[in-house]
């Protein structure tokens, strides 16, 4: 059994920093009611997360919302004696309430890795699973900070900006991709090369949050040591694959959740620091940026009542550093344009359900009709039409939602229309095997 002591130092650990406020003299102020949203909160990550942030002193309202699991994760967590109220939503016609009134949204909703992939491997399900879960931001608490931890994030926080700029509620200092595992693990390795203590240890990580876009800054790491450059090489790579090393520890039972939940619940601490007025909150982040003449671009960032407040050049880099900094830009660059794109790819399907001919419509058409009708539809047809418009196009698509308007037509409009947006290799697995089962009739 933990013991009452191990207990008091995890909830230290967490709140260190919450306890920062006091010291400077700021305990007599009260400390502001905010709520904190986390969506994925039944996962890998989410649970132990939920959890720290259950034991942050900072928030008053802690929301869990997954597509499913919530209500025990939420039962479980609320017993807690901390201050946040807990409450727990499942599904999508949840998620309104789960994000309404939140000042920090956290996503680590998606799929992880498993041996032999890369992050960008997880795009085809999880850019979807972003892009929706940024368009119920945009409605239901425009005004969050979003941290966004989905992989592969130097594509997912591109995505979310996109769905914003659409809804008009971009501000680019309301998003950010989590990079803090990256500098959790460098500040981690660092000591243990130099031989420092760890708690000491500060080192910026920029770039962004895949491989070799990982660039830990060790020419900068205080307290100060003098490596050698081979250790310094050492030390870039093993940060630059600890996100992999976990992966094949773990054995195809996921990617790392524990260090992540650690690594966001203290940038999540960081964030509502900065809310609550409290001064010099600086975090490495992948945010918008115009350090480098990519868009998007991880590096330090100060934290303040409306969100990123400064975003931090990189100062001094070694050689060997300004040559992996050149080396990054053309993977990143990649990843943030295929975000883009993606977000900015709708494909609106039309089946006309005599001859079952599918067309691409005109989005903002489609827009108009949803408005109108909004009435659910035959699955199994709207999985059938995605099989077989793969099958004929190679559309590297997802599935995601649908609308039907039949029935509400009549001559030449007598056809169904469908919204679909992205079918991956394995809902295609998924839907066939629908569709097969309940092949489509004519009626
Ligand atoms: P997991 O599969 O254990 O949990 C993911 C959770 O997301 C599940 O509970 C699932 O039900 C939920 N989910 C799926 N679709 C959803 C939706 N539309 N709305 C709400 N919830 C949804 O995975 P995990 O280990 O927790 O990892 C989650 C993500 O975090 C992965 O993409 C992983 O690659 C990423 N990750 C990022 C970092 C980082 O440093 N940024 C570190 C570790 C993992
Ligand atoms: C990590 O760095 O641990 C995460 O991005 C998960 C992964 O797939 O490596």
């Amino acid at each position: 059994m933990m013991k009452p002591s191990m207990l008091r130092s995890l909830h230290s650990a967490v709140s260190r920093r919450s306890s920062h406020l006091a010291r400077r003299g700021y305990a007599t102020e009260p400390v502001p009611e905010r709520k904190v949203a986390i969506l994925g909160a039944a996962g890998g990550i989410g649970q132990p997360l939920s959890l720290l942030i259950k034991l942050n002193p900072l928030v008053s309202s802690l929301s869990l919302y997954d597509i499913g699991g919530t209500p025990g994760v939420a039962a479980d967590v609320s017993h807690i004696n901390t201050r946040s109220e807990v409450v727990g939503y499942q599904g999508e016609d949840q998620l309104r309430k789960a994000l309404e009134g939140a000042d920090v949204v956290i996503i680590p909703a998606g799929v992880p890795r498993k041996p032999g992939m890369t992050r960008d491997d997880l795009f085809n399900i999880n850019a979807g699973i972003v892009k929706s879960l940024a368009a119920a931001i945009a409605k239901y608490s425009p005004h969050a900070l979003v941290n966004i931890i989905s992989n592969p994030v130097n594509s997912t926080i591109p995505i979310a900006a996109e769905v914003f700029k659409k809804a008009g509620t971009y501000d680019e200092k309301r998003l950010f991709g989590v990079t803090t595992l990256d500098v959790v693990r460098a500040k981690t390795f660092y000591a243990g090369k130099a031989n420092v203590p760890v708690a000491e240890v500060n080192v910026p990580v920029v770039g962004g949050h895949a491989g070799i876009t990982i660039l830990p800054l060790f020419s900068q790491a205080t307290p100060q040591a003098n490596l050698d450059d081979d250790v310094i090489q050492a030390l870039t790579k093993r940060t630059q694959d600890g996100g992999t090393e976990v992966v094949e520890a773990k054995a195809g039972k996921g990617s790392a959740t524990l260090s992540m939940a650690y690594a966001g619940a203290y940038f999540a601490d960081a964030c509502l620091k900065g809310l609550n007025g409290v001064p010099d909150v600086v975090e490495p982040s992948f945010v918008q940026s115009n350090v480098t003449e990519l868009p998007f671009f991880a590096s330090k960032v100060r934290l303040g009542k409306n969100g990123v407040e400064e975003v931090f050049g990189l100062g001094a880099l070694s050689d060997y550093e300004k040559q992996g900094l050149e080396n990054l830009k053309a993977e990143l660059k990649s990843s943030i344009e295929k975000g883009i794109k993606f977000a900015n790819q709708n494909v609106h399907v039309i089946l006309n359900r005599v001859d079952q001919t599918v067309f691409v419509y005109d989005p903002e058409l489609v827009i108009q009709f949803r408005r109108m009708y909004d009435v659910p539809g035959n699955i199994s047809l709207v999985m059938e039409l995605a099989r077989r418009m793969v099958q004929d196009k190679g559309h590297p698509l997802l599935f995601e939602t649908f609308l039907v308007i039949s029935k509400r037509f009549s001559g030449a409009f007598r056809h169904m229309l469908w919204e679909v947006d992205a079918l991956s290799d394995t809902n295609m697995v998924l839907l066939s095997e629908t569709a097969l089962r309940s092949p489509v009739k004519d009626n």
